[in-house]
């Protein structure tokens, strides 16, 4: 998540650790009343701050040419991911923003839009979407940034209304949801961007394209390991002075508050971190292996928060099956929500070399191995296409504890992805689709391509409840 990511560690938490000695779900519990307490308002204070400061630091979109058709932008969802997508906006030029809804009119919504006052874009506010296209006719494009379970009504009725939509990831909490998403976009001929932003990050698109389609380096991926380790997230909370009213909670689904801040951990209304997460990354899966898969089997469980305000599963294994190009392979994929250690990323074997990558641009931003008995990486170095292997220290013989069974395999040097993305992440995603709406390019994450990817990841869930190994049909892919 901020990706989800790092956006929804900064998302305002209700609390910090307690005690020691509490029971672990009873310190959960504990930390999701904090709001009275002292530390929630520094935590929440704390925070808006580090928000304020992303926001200043936000460069002023570079001038546009003068030929650069304007393009009118509305919001729908202004949370935390609504907000990182506006800092990577107000960063690209030719834009003009003009509205932003969002039913926390007493928070979300009013900084939102004194953030792009800041900026010179005048906006009007809205709570209701409808009164929104209703009344903004100008409007060209939305953004919507609001939870996965409200993703298909507001997409299909912008797109109805005319507008080009770019749709934050999970494209739909629910397959049917999914499905008219894609029927929508085909209908109304507009265009549809899901937000798996990945496939428009320079350091995927050189893997895929040059050292794995052209180059070839990995040979035949057989085996795939990837995995979002979170550590520890205490519930959302809200102060008092910003609670939404009961009635007008209800009105947009959401039991109570709660439920408001924390809607991901709730059936109906997210996936859990299996979604949340792991669709990332399940999404690389498919992309670099040409294929969808063919089975899936997994194990998850509510391991560790309270089973009553977090419905979905804390932690979850996945085993993959799938029939590539170049024939079968099996992807692991784990995500674990109480021990941030070592991250997220995506490690593709093949049997002449290793690919570990990451979104991330400090943790395993992308590093390969040359298996010893593949042909030698020269030509590709020369090209840059991967830096020059950095040499695995030799162990010296002396170190007895040291000396390696004859029969360990000889490790591989290391070589490294020489491209990074100096902008924010969701930034070249956020360009594709802008240039997609100005017919300069096509769009490299489709309605049709985000429906696969639901299909694969959806079923996690469903393969955790039956207990079993559960196969997927070619058309089951397809709308
Ligand atoms: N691509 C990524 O890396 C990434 C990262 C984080 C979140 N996301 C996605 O972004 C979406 C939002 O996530 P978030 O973390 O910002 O959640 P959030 O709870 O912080 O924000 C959701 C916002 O939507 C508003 N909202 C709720 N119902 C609404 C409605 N019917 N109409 C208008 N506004 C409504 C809420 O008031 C809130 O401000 C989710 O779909 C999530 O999966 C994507």
């Amino acid at each position: 998540m901020a990706g989800e990511d790092e956006k929804a560690k900064g998302k305002m938490q209700s609390g910090a650790k307690g005690p020691a000695k509490l029971d672990r779900r009873e310190l959960l519990k504990g930390l999701s009343t904090v709001p009275a307490l002292g530390l929630f308002g520094y935590a929440w204070n704390a925070q808006r701050q580090h928000q304020q400061a992303r926001v200043e630091a936000a460069a002023a979109p570079p001038a546009a040419p003068a030929d650069l058709q304007e393009i009118n932008v509305a919001l729908i969802g202004a949370g935390a991911q609504g907000q990182v997508l506006t800092e990577a906006m107000l960063r690209i030029p030719g834009l003009r923003f003009r509205a932003v809804c969002d039913i926390w009119t007493e928070y979300n919504q009013k900084r939102v839009v004194n953030t792009l006052g800041r900026f010179k874009h005048q906006v009007n506010g809205y709570e209701d979407y409808r009164e929104m296209l209703d009344k903004e006719k100008a409007i060209d494009a939305v953004i919507i940034a609001s939870p996965d379970f409200w993703h298909a009504q507001h997409t299909i009725d912008c797109l109805k209304a005319g507008k080009q939509v770019y749709c934050e990831k999970e494209m739909s909490n629910t397959l049917e949801g999914a499905r008219s998403m894609v029927l929508a976009a085909r209908e109304t001929g507009k265009l549809l961007q899901i937000g798996h932003q990945r496939r428009s990050n320079p350091r995927y698109i050189h893997c895929y394209e040059k050292l794995l389609t052209e180059a070839k380096l990995l040979g035949r991926i057989v085996t795939v390991y990837g995995q979002w380790n979170r550590g520890v997230t205490p519930d959302l909370g809200a102060p008092d002075r910003y609670l939404i009213p009961e009635a007008r909670l209800a009105q947009y689904g959401f039991k109570d508050m709660h439920q408001f801040r924390n809607w991901r951990w709730y059936k109906g209304k997210g996936g859990g971190p299996i979604v949340d997460l792991g669709s990332h990354q399940i999404d690389i899966y498919s992309w670099f292996l040409g294929a969808n898969p063919s089975h899936v089997m997994a194990s998850g469980g509510q391991l560790y928060y309270d089973p009553k305000t977090h419905e979905w599963y804390d932690t979850v294994m996945v085993v993959y099956d799938y029939d590539t190009p170049l024939g079968p392979a099996k992807a692991y994929y784990q995500t674990q929500t109480t021990n941030g250690s070592q991250g997220y990323f995506e490690n593709f074997m093949g049997d002449q070399g290793t690919l570990l990558i990451s979104e991330s641009e400090v943790n395993n931003p992308g590093s390969l191995y040359r298996d010893p008995n593949a042909p030698a990486w020269d030509e590709w170095i020369q090209k840059r296409y991967v830096s020059a292997p950095q040499i695995q220290e030799v162990k010296e013989k002396s170190d007895a504890a040291a000396i390696a069974d004859v029969r360990e395999s000889v490790a591989p040097d290391r070589h490294t992805v020489p491209v990074a993305l100096r902008d924010p992440y969701h930034q070249p995603h956020l360009q594709n689709f802008f240039d997609a709406v100005r017919g300069k390019a096509k769009l490299n994450c489709p309605a049709e391509v985000a429906y696969e990817t639901a299909v694969a990841v959806l079923k996690v869930n469903e393969a955790i409840e039956a207990g079993g190994r559960l196969s997927f049909k070619a058309g089951d892919f397809k709308v």
